[in-house]
């Protein structure tokens, strides 16, 4: 595993507290539940999870498709483990840790109908790639319906540091244009925006809440700063009101049913 993918496992590994800072997270994988419930899927849909983290989005989906079964999966070892407590093993429920990144390759899987996952593919080194990987594992007429973050999340933030001369650690997130231009064996998205907003006490409090549901590695060339430029960036951010916004595309694929 690359050295940032095994710090991101680590991270997401530690952070048992998740579900207290994850409001903005259930949010969204409860909205990616019920575009998922609008889909029309096969009958007993085969269906793999990416990046479970606490099961927001496999307990939200599951009632809607009470005749799936599932393959639910996530780079660390301990969300696997708080999902699998959340929602428990059942005949068509199974859990595993997978780098959704680097999955099977498609010989010897049987094909999905369903490829979900919820604010997890932003983690992938290369998005393009990684979601190509995934399409690749899906049944004729499946669909792959992910949840990721979007240019401008984090804005807030990211211009306290501008302010000063300095680079946030926050990763860069693609702008949606690029997300629309992506094409998977030739097929393009639907690509859906929503922009959401959480208001923090404080710096220390947002950045509490970052580390808290396990999301504190920084982007891949991020130096970190002195304390004192840390400081003075907080200071910025607590004038500006302690805002962070979210800017979350939800991208559904489809592969082409069999003529
Ligand atoms: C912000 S949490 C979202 C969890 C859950 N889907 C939700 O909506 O609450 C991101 C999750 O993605 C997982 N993750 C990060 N990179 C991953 C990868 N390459 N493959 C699979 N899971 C990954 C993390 O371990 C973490 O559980």
């Amino acid at each position: 595993m690359a050295d940032r993918a095994f710090r991101i496992r680590q991270a997401f590994d530690a952070a048992s507290r998740y579900d207290e800072h994850a409001g903005l997270q259930r949010r969204v994988a409860t909205g990616l539940a019920d575009r998922i419930a609008g889909l029309p899927l096969a009958p007993r849909p085969r269906i793999l999870e990416i990046g479970c983290g606490t099961g927001f989005l496999t307990e939200a989906a599951m009632p809607a498709i009470a005749d799936g079964n599932w393959l639910v999966t996530d780079i660390a070892p301990a969300m696997v483990a708080r999902c699998r407590t959340r929602i428990g093993e059942g005949r068509a429920v199974r859990f595993a840790t997978l780098d959704g990144e680097r999955p099977l390759p498609p010989e010897g899987v049987d094909p999905f109908d369903l490829i979900c996952s919820s604010l997890a593919v932003q983690w992938f080194g290369d998005l393009a790639a990684g979601l190509s990987r995934l399409f690749a594992l899906l049944a004729p007429g499946g669909w792959l319906a992910v949840t990721t973050l979007a240019d401008g999340t984090f804005a807030e933030w990211r211009r306290a540091h501008a302010a000063l001369g300095l680079a946030a650690g926050t990763p860069s997130y693609p702008m949606v244009e690029a997300l629309r231009a992506i094409r998977l064996d030739g097929v393009a998205g639907m690509i859906e925006e929503s922009r959401m907003m959480v208001r923090y006490d404080d710096a220390p409090a947002f950045l509490r809440a970052l580390k808290g549901i396990g999301a504190g590695t920084p982007g891949p060339a991020h130096r970190p700063l002195a304390p004192g430029s840390m400081r003075a960036v907080m200071r910025r951010f607590e004038a500006g009101g302690c805002d962070a916004s979210y800017h979350v595309a939800t991208c559904l694929f489809r592969r082409p049913p069999a003529p």
